[in-house]
């Protein structure tokens, strides 16, 4: 049995999707455990490019079940839409290959009105998609369940119980027009009634999955630094990112999970407001965001760009306890005469190593670099390790050496056959 948590380790965008895709072949279920349609994942299938939101990629391969579980925030809207394109192009979206957790919540229109409205004076940099707000009623005990939508009287029930309050949120504080509770109501019933068959205990089916020998593959959404606990907060997510919530967001206990799977870009992106300490306002950051493509596949938005940070990492490996790190992007490297990366941060009170929970200290921190040599040649046609320029192979020891921990997988390149698998996670 291989049960592996996939998580991002710096500010989300590592390129988990592609590496989620390819460790599915060998997976039976692939599992959603936080987050909802603020994550995106590109994958390259062929020459077709296919961009998920909410459904694990594992859906685009024949015979596997993905699941969603109750730590996800689900946005019916988005999942109808998204299941009907895929069905478009032929995959199979069915109850057999499609479960959704009933725990889990639904993010409501009123939700993303807040979400969007809110941003504009909080300056946080969310997506817009509602999913702060419908953790927010998670945690406030009046969120509407995958249980309730697909249940009409207990809906309105619950709809009714918390909308009055919205509606005074949205009228009198944020000044928007209010929600009309019929449309409201008889649209989330119509899409609760579309979405019932999928609607399932997903702790029930993963735990008979698990006894009966079957491989579980969990794929984390966002980043370590944008765990609401340990990231950047407030500039984070409302969920947790670590690898332990992969547990908690799906059902199953912390002793099935056998290796944690770290991915990590060759340099550091974000979306978003908040720190980024080697951020590059330069040219080499300009250069960085137009070879790596880094705009991001929810919003569009640009994402910041950055050297490799070795303090942000370090939380992460601690943080997640990863096993093996996947190094992605590193084609995105090639032709930089020197790559720096960030070893400590220098603070009017000395050096530190470890990411600071005091945000303040971001305002007049410093990274200390380290220089490393860089290459020259195009890496997308590489099939092995050895066949890497020395300087490529010295920086990706250089990172397992800095971090102790080694690399499994490395990809040069956005296609599955971009990849250099260097550990059979399986075995
Ligand atoms: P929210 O998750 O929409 O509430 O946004 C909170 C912060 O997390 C913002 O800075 C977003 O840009 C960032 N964020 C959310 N999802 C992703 C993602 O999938 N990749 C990168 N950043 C993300």
């Amino acid at each position: 049995m291989a049960n592996i948590v996939v998580v991002g380790t710096q500010w989300g965008d590592e390129g988990k999707g592609k590496i989620v895709d390819l460790l599915t072949e060998k997976s039976d279920l692939i599992i959603r455990f936080q987050g909802g349609n603020n994550a995106g994942h590109t994958l390259v299938v062929g020459d077709k490019k296919v961009v998920l939101h909410l459904i694990p990629s594992g859906i685009l391969h024949p015979g596997k079940v993905c699941v969603i579980g109750s730590g996800v925030v689900l946005d019916p809207e988005i999942l109808l839409d998204e299941i009907g394109a895929l069905q478009t192009k032929g995959y199979d979206v069915s109850p057999d290959t499609l479960a959704i957790s009933d725990r889990a919540h639904v993010i409501m229109p009123y939700h993303r009105i807040i979400d969007s409205a809110r941003d504009s004076t909080q300056g946080l940099g969310t997506t817009g998609r509602g999913i702060g707000p419908a953790y927010e009623d998670k945690a406030r005990r009046v969120g509407i369940r995958m249980i309730d939508l697909v249940n009409e009287g207990v809906l309105r029930k619950k709809l009714d119980a918390v909308l009055e309050e919205k509606q005074e949120y949205i009228t009198k504080i944020l000044r928007l027009k209010p929600i009309d509770r019929d449309s409201l109501l008889e649209r989330s019933a119509r899409m609760g009634s579309a979405l019932k068959p999928f609607v399932k205990d997903a702790s029930l089916l993963l735990d008979a999955s698990m006894k009966s020998g079957k491989h579980l593959l969990f794929e984390g959404a966002q980043g370590a630094n944008l765990d609401m606990d340990f990231g950047t907060y407030p500039y984070v997510t409302s969920s947790n990112t670590v690898a332990g919530h992969a547990c908690v967001g799906s059902g199953i206990g912390p002793t099935t999970i056998d290796t944690v799977l770290g991915i990590c870009k060759a340099y550091t992106t974000r979306v978003g407001g908040g720190p980024l300490p080697t951020e590059l306002t330069d040219e080499t950051g300009e250069r960085l965001r137009a070879f790596g493509g880094e705009y991001g596949a929810t919003t569009g938005r640009p994402r910041r760009c950055g050297w490799l940070d070795l303090v942000a990492l370090r939380h992460s490996v601690r943080l997640s306890t990863i096993s093996y790190l996947a190094i992605t992007k590193l084609d995105v490297l090639s032709g930089f005469e020197t790559i720096r990366v960030a070893t400590a941060y220098r603070t009017g009170s000395g050096i530190m190593e470890h990411m600071p929970a005091n945000l303040e200290m971001h305002t007049d921190l410093e990274p200390v670099y380290e220089e490393l040599p860089g290459w020259e040649e195009p890496l997308s046609d590489i099939k092995s390790f050895a066949e890497l320029p020395g300087n490529c192979r010295r920086y990706i020891g250089y990172i397992e050496d800095r971090l102790a921990v080694k690399a499994a997988i490395v990809s040069v390149g956005p296609k599955r056959e971009e990849t250099i698998v260097l550990k059979n996670l399986f075995a």
